[in-house]
């Protein structure tokens, strides 16, 4: 663990002693602008299956979600030139050393994908998907090639300055569960703003509205283990937002819960994509979803074989 991770956990312990504020206030911008479309072209067979279904605003659910989805960008939204890739990876290859065998998992991977595009990232199991979206995270450093996310070559930066950085660009949701086993699940909720210095009112006010949105504020004082795998998934999807990041990177998310949490979670997503305009990154087993993307990105044995956005040039 990086020292601003550590850093923000003794922050969150300390409760309250630090008194740094930020930008991310709690002023409605009432952002209602319709995406205006980035002119993506739909290549291939998956992608023509990929057509957005019509907003349904009599569905259960949907007009709560667009006002949490406000709340969530409540601050701004994200300001991007649609027209350059806010994540490109270039000749991206990753091996793992297993033993004395050296396992190539990416290979050649080449992407870019461009802000308030909603890209679901499909594959057989063991396909690479994690590991892919790792390397664009920062989180695995690849074997060779450039990961490029808002112009800046992360491959570059330091591990703390990785850290934080990753925390401002990003928010995550896991394929497995990676909780701070010392802090509640507020407190984790909380942390990508500790990270980025929030003062601790504000940080618990914004964790708590996020746990909100998710239906899961009754276990706010609970420890992450206490959960069930569903609702931890939540909780994840909760985390992920608290810093009100432009790019959302989701792996399975929605794999732990019931069909109707699954489609919340997935409205949720869509109307984040949509009304404020946030990227969003989706790896998912289930092919009904893809329906809520704007592209497919298909990856087979490590290498994309569909979709890897090479049209826009
Ligand atoms: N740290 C590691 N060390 C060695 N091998 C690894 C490591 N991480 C991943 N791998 C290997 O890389 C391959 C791809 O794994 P990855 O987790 O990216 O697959 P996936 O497409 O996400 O699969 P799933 O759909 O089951 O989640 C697997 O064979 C896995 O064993
Ligand atoms: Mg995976």
């Amino acid at each position: 663990m990086d020292i601003s991770h550590n850093l923000a956990i003794f922050l969150i312990m300390a409760n309250g002693k630090d008194k740094k504020t930020t930008k991310n206030g709690n002023k409605k911008n009432g952002n209602t602008k319709k995406r205006n479309g980035t002119g993506v072209k739909n290549g291939s067979k998956l992608n023509e299956a990929a057509t957005r279904q019509p907003t349904n605003s009599s569905a259960k659910n949907g007009a709560s979600i667009s006002e949490l989805a406000t709340q969530v960008g409540e601050s701004k939204k994200t300001t991007t030139d649609s027209k350059k890739p806010i994540i490109e990876l270039q000749h991206v290859n990753k091996s793992f050393e297993v033993g004395k065998s050296t396992i190539p998992v990416l290979k050649d991977i080449n992407i870019k994908i461009y802000p308030r595009e909603f890209i679901i990232i499909l594959g057989p199991s063991g396909s690479g998907k994690s590991t892919l979206l790792n390397t664009l995270l920062g989180l695995e450093y690849p074997t060779s090639g450039k990961v490029i996310i808002n112009k800046q070559d992360i491959t570059e930066l330091s591990p703390n300055k990785l850290a934080k950085f990753r925390y401002s660009v990003f928010g995550i949701v896991f394929q497995r569960a990676d909780w701070v086993r010392s802090l509640n699940v507020i407190q984790n909720v909380a942390m990508p703003l500790a990270i980025n210095n929030v003062g601790n009112k504000e940080r618990m006010d914004i964790a708590l509205s996020r746990l909100k949105e998710m239906g899961i504020d009754d276990h706010s004082n609970y420890m992450p283990a206490e959960l069930s795998g569903g609702q931890q998934q939540k909780v994840s999807v909760a985390r992920s937002l608290t810093g009100n990041p432009p790019i959302l990177v989701a792996d399975e998310p929605t794999g732990n819960l019931d069909t109707e949490s699954a489609g919340k979670v997935m409205r949720f997503f869509r109307d984040l994509n949509e009304r404020l305009e946030k990227t969003l990154l989706m790896v998912t087993h289930n092919i009904d979803y893809v329906s809520y993307a704007t592209r497919t990105i298909y990856i087979r044995d490590g290498k994309i074989v569909e979709g890897s956005g090479s049209f826009k040039e």
